[in-house]
């Protein structure tokens, strides 16, 4: 981006969720982002996390970049995008290289991580990430910077993030069809993670839960690392369908009353409460109780967290929790959600959110915006200002070196 009149660092972010595509633009100031742009737009070209419609999506992104553009007198030229979806999943994997009494370098560090990311991947899939979790020099664990210690083999343990080739291609391809280029490509509850969840949690054991429009995101952390990753492709819109259908009320509406008025426990309602729903068809508006609004709402919330429960259990992870669950996301607004993730978990729950940043930061303090900020503090952590020109072929293997690099400092 061109900044006009200003010698700073700029960054930029364009989450590309289900509900709402948004742009954040940031200037540096004392090595923190403070965000002096931002652009929102409904995300109509998305679903379940992944484009489903190029030229919707495109005009969205045009909205939200331009809106951010004029708020900020900046010209954006490229961006760190976030991609979600459960076609992305992780693995855990290792890596050795011999080092036979030397001191360990810098570049051995680099072959042991090509080591661990070397895996077998079907041709139409790649590897977002690759996010150290441990180093091991002969039989010590837990190294966190090998860089200097003696021994004689270096063994690297990784969790590995890999995603469907063409779906990222086509969030790559409804950037440069916008006019931007992609200089990062990160996979969504990674940056909501860096925006609300602390060094602490991560050490400890901690379960990032991003409930977002379309998807659900799940991270698991333990010794300051991601131990395990998995996309749920359900979230606060089937909350707001469900609340469509059981109150037979515009999509739209049920969105306001699910937002203005909805609660994830029923029974925390007052049964006196009522509530205006407009009907469809050119009928008047009802008068309802609102603990039927709730009564719509718990269950989708209570299902939504009992397959994150499952899939933690599965991970054998329970156990490991001892910082418990953060919500974050939009859907982690809603009244009460961390009531129930309370019963289904066990655990104690906060709700995440990026608080304050300066700038526009109280606007973009609450969890919807826990992915934009997270990718901007990403963006300024590891440098992001190289632009990469806009192209048809071979998209991703340009944003792709860049990002190995990045995430060996991550940890
Ligand atoms: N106060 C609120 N109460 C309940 N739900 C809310 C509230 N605010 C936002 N939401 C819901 O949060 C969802 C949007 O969250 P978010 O902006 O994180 O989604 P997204 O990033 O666009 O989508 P995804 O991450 O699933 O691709 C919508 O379903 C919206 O209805
Ligand atoms: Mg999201």
């Amino acid at each position: 981006m061109t900044p006009m009149g200003r010698k700073q660092a700029f960054h930029v972010a364009l989450d590309l969720g289900t509900h709402k595509t948004a742009v954040l633009l940031a200037a540096m100031q004392d090595h923190e982002p403070q965000v002096i742009g931002l652009g929102t737009a409904p995300a109509a070209g998305m679903r379940r996390g992944v484009v489903v419609n190029i030229e919707q999506t495109v005009q969205s992104i045009r909205r939200a970049v331009h809106e951010a553009e004029v708020m900020a007198d900046c010209e954006i030229q490229s961006v760190v995008v976030s991609v979600s979806g459960n076609h992305v999943n992780g693995f855990n994997s290792q890596g050795m290289v011999p080092i036979r009494g030397r001191e360990v370098t810098s570049s051995d560090i680099d072959h042991v991580l090509e080591a661990a990311r070397a895996v077998r991947l079907a041709p139409d899939r790649h590897i977002l990430h690759v996010l150290p979790q441990e180093y091991v020099v002969d039989d010590q664990r837990g190294i966190r910077e090998p860089e200097g210690m003696a021994g004689v083999r270096l063994e690297a343990r990784v969790h590995v993030q890999t995603g469907s080739t063409p779906v990222v291609e086509n969030v790559i391809k409804c950037c440069n069809k916008s006019g931007i280029a992609v200089s990062q490509v990160i996979f969504a509850p990674l940056a909501s993670a860096e925006a609300v969840l602390t060094a602490e949690e991560r050490e400890l054991g901690v379960a990032l839960i991003d409930i977002g429009g379309g998807t659900t995101d799940l991270l698991i952390y333990e010794g300051g690392a991601v131990q395990h990753t998995w996309v749920l492709p359900l979230g606060g819109n089937h909350i707001t369908n469900d609340i469509a259908a059981g109150l037979q009320t515009p999509p739209g509406e049920a969105e306001k009353l699910k937002q203005r008025l909805g609660c994830a426990v029923a029974s925390a309602v007052r049964s006196d409460e009522r509530i205006e729903v407009p009907s469809v068809g050119g009928r008047g508006p009802r008068v309802l109780s609102r603990q039927i609004l709730a009564e719509i709402i718990e269950p989708r919330v209570e299902e939504i967290l009992n397959l994150v429960a499952n899939e933690v259990a599965d991970a054998r992870a329970d156990g490991h929790l001892r910082a418990g669950i953060v919500l974050t996301g939009g859907t982690a607004g809603l009244d009460h959600i961390a009531t129930v993730a309370e019963r289904v978990f066990h655990l104690p729950v906060r709700i995440g959110s990026p608080g304050r940043t300066g700038g526009l930061g109280d606007i973009v303090s609450g969890p919807a915006y826990a992915t934009g900020v997270g990718l901007l503090q990403l963006a300024a952590r590891m440098g992001s200002d190289a632009v990469i020109s806009p192209a048809s072929a071979g998209m991703i293997a340009k944003v792709r070196t860049r990002m190995g690099d990045w995430f060996r400092e991550f940890f």
